[in-house]
């Protein structure tokens, strides 16, 4: 599980995550909502060591993140991160960009690596594209093949920061579907979204954040459907 308590993080004098408390449960998918600049993507870099932090403590199965100990290649292992956009590699197919990690991280076989790439891309809807160059699929396909990407790593977690926001809307529905699988086969997620009604269906919980810290938390039906604080219902009126 990962275990966020009391994380302070600045960037200079500015800080932006205010001591913020949440623990995420083997097969919990919570979801980060909140108005821009808030924090939200910043606390996802602490969980996986991107970003340090400046107060408190982040624990992925029990090792502290940030301890000086920690190997954080191993960590971020287990750690699948999916951002807005990946820039994958133009030169290589697309199944030749999902077995790179596996060969180079995890010591792979170019026949592992080969069959873990098409299964993981089967697995996204991407099982007629192996071939193919990522400059010729669409940006909701290019978005599935950054999740198998993230997915050969077989991790335990998967953090997604706003993975549909750069896309047109008809191609969203697609990645949405792809991340709401991965969750009903019990993946363990943290999301950042401003989709709602996505985060609603998918989440067994939600975090409103607001200036850097969590001003609302509890099940979507709680903090979607009956905000108990006035800021939430304002930040929901505004987006949905
Ligand atoms: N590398 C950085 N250096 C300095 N300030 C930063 C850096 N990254 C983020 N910030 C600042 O930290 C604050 C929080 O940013 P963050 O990206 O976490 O917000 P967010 O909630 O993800 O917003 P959005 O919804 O727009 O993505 C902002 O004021 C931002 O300007
Ligand atoms: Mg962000």
């Amino acid at each position: 599980m990962i275990e966020i308590e009391n994380v302070r993080k600045s960037f200079g004098n500015l800080e932006v995550v205010k001591g913020v408390d949440l623990t995420v449960n083997k097969g919990e998918v919570v979801s980060i909502i909140g108005g821009s600049g808030s924090g939200k993507s910043t606390l996802l870099m602490c969980i996986n060591g991107l970003e340090a932090i400046q107060g408190g403590q982040i624990r992925v199965d029990g090792t502290p993140v940030h301890a000086s100990g920690t190997d954080l290649n191993k960590l971020r292992q287990k750690i699948g991160i999916v951002f807005q956009q990946w820039n994958a590699f133009p030169h290589l197919t697309v199944m030749e960009n999902v077995m790179l990690a596996p060969r180079k991280v995890l010591g792979k076989s170019r026949q592992e690596a080969e069959e873990i790439a098409v299964r993981q891309l089967t697995h996204v809807g991407l099982g007629d594209k192996l071939k193919v160059f990522p400059s010729k699929l669409s940006g909701g396909q290019q978005q599935r093949m950054a999740i198998a990407r993230a997915l050969a790593m077989s991790p335990d977690y998967m953090l997604f920061d706003e993975a549909t926001s750069a896309l047109d809307p008809q191609l969203v529905g697609e990645v949405l579907d792809t991340m709401r699988l991965l969750a009903e086969e019990g993946m363990t997620m943290v999301l950042v979204t401003h989709e709602i009604r996505f985060a609603r269906d998918v989440s067994d919980r939600v975090a409103f954040f607001r200036d850097g810290k969590i001003h609302e938390i509890g099940s979507p039906d709680q903090v979607i459907g009956q905000p108990q604080r006035a800021e939430t219902a304002d930040f929901l009126k505004s987006v949905l």
